[in-house]
């Protein structure tokens, strides 16, 4: 690392990820919100309305500070919510055991309200089996997967959803367990410095962004609906040309993912530039060590995340993480992407 990157990144890093602890009074106010939501069924169209509506009674100052990661005042965002929250039961040793948020309700539900406040909660249907809430928890058998429930090896640093148009604005993560302190890794685009040469090539489209695995049937019940396996099948066979850098020269925009990006064949100076920008990214990437109670709130067209590798106990003390997507626009009648 050179000395001018040291000096960006000391004055980068602390504005890019922002730390709020709401007051009492705020998290009272939470916690009356919550008991509004009560046992509202999230999955159905009157949840998310009823949800939509609750939003909107968040306390002004924790809106405000949610707000910052919409209006690029941080690309991440940790909100200490502990005392809003019961205390968890024992991490299960599947994603299908926690029966559609039945398990913590509560984090569920915290969870979709306060990102709500950014847009629109959605789900995917090729995405443990279409649920609005993602567990990411270690399952056996995943150890060495590229997955949110792998454990033994670090899950690379990506964009959510880097292969699809429509994938999420923003990327909600609240911890429920992290006894061990197993780093969430982030790198915001506005951390990089990247020559001009570089960045030319970069945004232009010659590279391919195919899906991830968790979005292969394998990883979902076999039950479901196959016509999105189908599209997911068309992407990943037929990949789209696109530009992995976008947005302003002064805070650009980035889709990227350390494993599903590849140059178009045979565009040499397209390789060269995608592999400078990748150790770029690994050089600056900062770890998080989300407590359990705190959401991280990220930026997904700013940020890329992964999270670093741990050994699981499947003794019920694992890390247990609750993920959701939102997108900022409004899609009425489209609370799926792939159409469950
Ligand atoms: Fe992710």
């Amino acid at each position: 690392m050179t000395l001018g990157e040291s000096a960006s990144l000391r004055h980068l890093h602390p504005q890019s990820i922002r730390r709020y602890q709401p007051r009492p009074q705020e998290m009272h106010e939470v916690v009356q919100l919550l008991r509004r939501i009560g046992h509202t069924d999230l999955l159905r169209p009157p949840g998310v309305d009823k949800l939509q509506e609750v939003a909107r009674s968040v306390p002004p100052d924790l809106k405000r500070e949610i707000h910052s990661v919409r209006n690029g005042r941080s690309g991440v965002l940790v909100l200490s919510l502990k005392d809003c929250l019961p205390e968890p039961p024992r991490t299960p040793r599947h994603w299908k055991d926690v029966c559609n948020g039945q398990l913590a309700p509560q984090y569920d539900s915290l969870l979709v309200l306060l990102c709500s406040v950014l847009g629109e909660v959605f789900r995917w249907s090729t995405q443990q089996d279409g649920r609005l809430v993602h567990d990411a928890l270690p399952i056996r058998g995943h150890e060495y997967e590229q997955l949110g429930t792998s454990s033994m090896v670090d899950l690379n640093w990506h964009t959510e959803d880097a292969f699809h148009e429509h994938r999420a604005d923003y990327v909600g993560l609240l911890c429920v367990r992290n006894v061990d302190c197993v780093a969430t890794s982030v790198c915001c685009a506005d951390w990089l410095e990247i020559s001009r040469a570089d960045a030319e090539v970069l945004r232009s489209p010659r590279y391919v962004i195919r899906p991830d695995n968790s979005h292969l049937p394998r990883y979902n019940s076999t039950d479901i609906d196959t016509t999105s396996f189908g599209e997911i099948a068309a992407l990943k066979e037929s990949p789209s040309r696109v530009a992995v850098l976008f947005g302003s020269h002064q805070s650009p925009r980035i889709r990227v993912d350390r494993d599903f990006v590849t140059p178009v064949d045979g565009d040499d100076d397209a390789s060269a530039a995608l592999g400078r920008l990748n150790r770029n990214i690994e050089r600056n990437l900062v770890d998080v060590r989300l407590k359990a109670g705190e959401l991280c709130i990220l930026d997904n067209h700013r940020v890329v995340h992964g999270r670093r590798a741990f050994s699981p106990r499947y003794d019920g003390t694992d890390r247990w993480i609750k993920q959701c997507n939102t997108r900022a626009l409004v899609l009425r009648g489209h609370d799926t992407v792939t159409g469950l």
